[in-house]
């Protein structure tokens, strides 16, 4: 049933219903506990954790520990997993069930070497009885729990071999209920456009849920997809880093066809502000105020003029300053110095300002944890 506030119909994750049908793609470094808090209460219907090793070794890590917390994160709260050994796995989904996972994601869709090297990530597609076999592995591990299972993916490994609408049947009849899919190759990377018609094809064999990814970066882009493929949702990644709001926006034009105005200057320093103090929360003083530099940095450039931007002497002091205190009262002159011009110089609608896309993403952070 449609109404104006969800367009489509919402969607169920097992024993869970989603408030809308947005999903912040898990990214490793960027989608922690504070900023998918963040999307959440600006309009995403869900998110996945950022991916946790399945190594035992790695599980007390400080990253790993950080990974795994949940507090005041509104339910469902779903985990990914990434690894290559099926027993391991399975460990790796009952930890997690242990620490309040109730939903496990089996990451196949992460092209980073560190995983691959490793025959992990996008790289188990290539071993589609390994694959499985980890697939089957998980299930089990997490049925007794009534924790449902679920997989991301890419197209394919390469061009010629798109195995994911295969591996899409084999996975729901071992009891997965989602599937996401990016719709790239492992060989893409992030090079080229997206192509959204395995996504389709997929959507037309199985019966589960399907989420589509891949270049979801404006409202009409995610009708487009939607319309497109015929999935039951789109997940948004880089087009939401620097700007959470962007599930409002979508969810607007969703429902009733048209754009949300851009936030103002006291809506975006309300939230950058309760962003930060939740970032240091989790992450401590010294690497608190050092790892909120690239948010700080994507949120400039999603509202801000570059070179405005660039000149700035509050940037300098945003990325110097070494406490919360003297970053927290640099952002506030930040604001205040574009409360003072009366705009946000070079503040842009959504559609005019296209997120920036490397073709590989170089954030260190970008890695299992270790
Ligand atoms: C910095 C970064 C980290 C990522 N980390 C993960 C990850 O941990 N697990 C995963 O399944 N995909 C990961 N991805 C892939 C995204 O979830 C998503 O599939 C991809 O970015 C395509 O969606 P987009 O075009 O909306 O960004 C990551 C992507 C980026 C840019």
């Amino acid at each position: 049933m449609r109404s104006p506030a969800h367009p489509y119909p919402r969607m169920r994750i097992g024993p869970y219903t989603l408030p809308n049908n947005l999903f912040v793609a898990p990214m490793a470094g960027v989608t922690d506990r504070p900023f998918r808090k963040l999307c959440k209460q600006l309009g995403a219907g869900y998110a996945v954790s950022e991916m946790v090793t399945s190594r035992p070794d790695l599980q007390d890590s400080l990253k790993t520990s950080r990974r795994a917390n949940h507090e005041g994160e509104a339910a469902p709260i779903a985990v990914q997993i990434a690894g290559t050994d099926a027993v391991m796995m399975a460990d790796a989904a009952r930890y997690n069930i242990d620490r309040g996972a109730q939903i496990i994601d089996i990451n196949m869709g992460c092209p980073a070497k560190k995983v691959c090297n490793k025959w992990a990530g996008s790289a188990l597609m290539q071993d589609e009885t390994l694959a499985l076999h980890i697939v089957e592995a998980v299930v089990q591990a997490c049925a007794p729990h009534g924790v449902p299972v679920t997989l991301k993916m890419r197209t394919g490994w390469a061009d010629q071999a798109k195995n994911a609408p295969t591996i899409a049947l084999a996975a729901e009849a071992a009891g997965v209920q989602m599937l996401t899919v990016h719709g790239r190759t492992r060989e893409q990377g992030y090079k080229g456009q997206a192509e959204h018609d395995t996504v389709a094809r997929i959507k037309s064999l199985v019966r589960i849920p399907v989420v589509a990814n891949g270049d979801v970066n404006s409202p009409q882009a995610a009708r487009d997809v939607l319309a497109r493929t015929g999935a039951d949702a789109v997940m948004i990644g880089r087009a939401a880093q620097g700007r959470p709001w962007i599930f409002r926006e979508i969810a607007h034009f969703l429902g009733t066809g048209t754009e949300l105005p851009p936030p103002t200057r006291a809506e975006l320093k309300d939230w950058m502000l309760a962003h930060l103090l939740e970032h240091y929360a989790l992450y401590g003083e010294h690497t608190g105020v050092r790892s909120a530099r690239k948010h700080l940095g994507w949120y400039a450039q999603s509202f801000a003029d570059p070179a405005v931007w660039q000149a700035s002497a509050c940037r300098q002091r945003i990325n110097t300053a070494t406490t919360s205190d003297t970053q927290l009262a640099a952002v506030t002159d930040l604001f205040d110095e574009w409360d003072a011009l009366g705009h946000l110089p070079g503040a842009m609608p959504h559609t005019s300002c296209a997120p920036r896309y490397p073709d590989t993403p170089t954030f260190e952070s970008w890695k299992l944890a270790a």
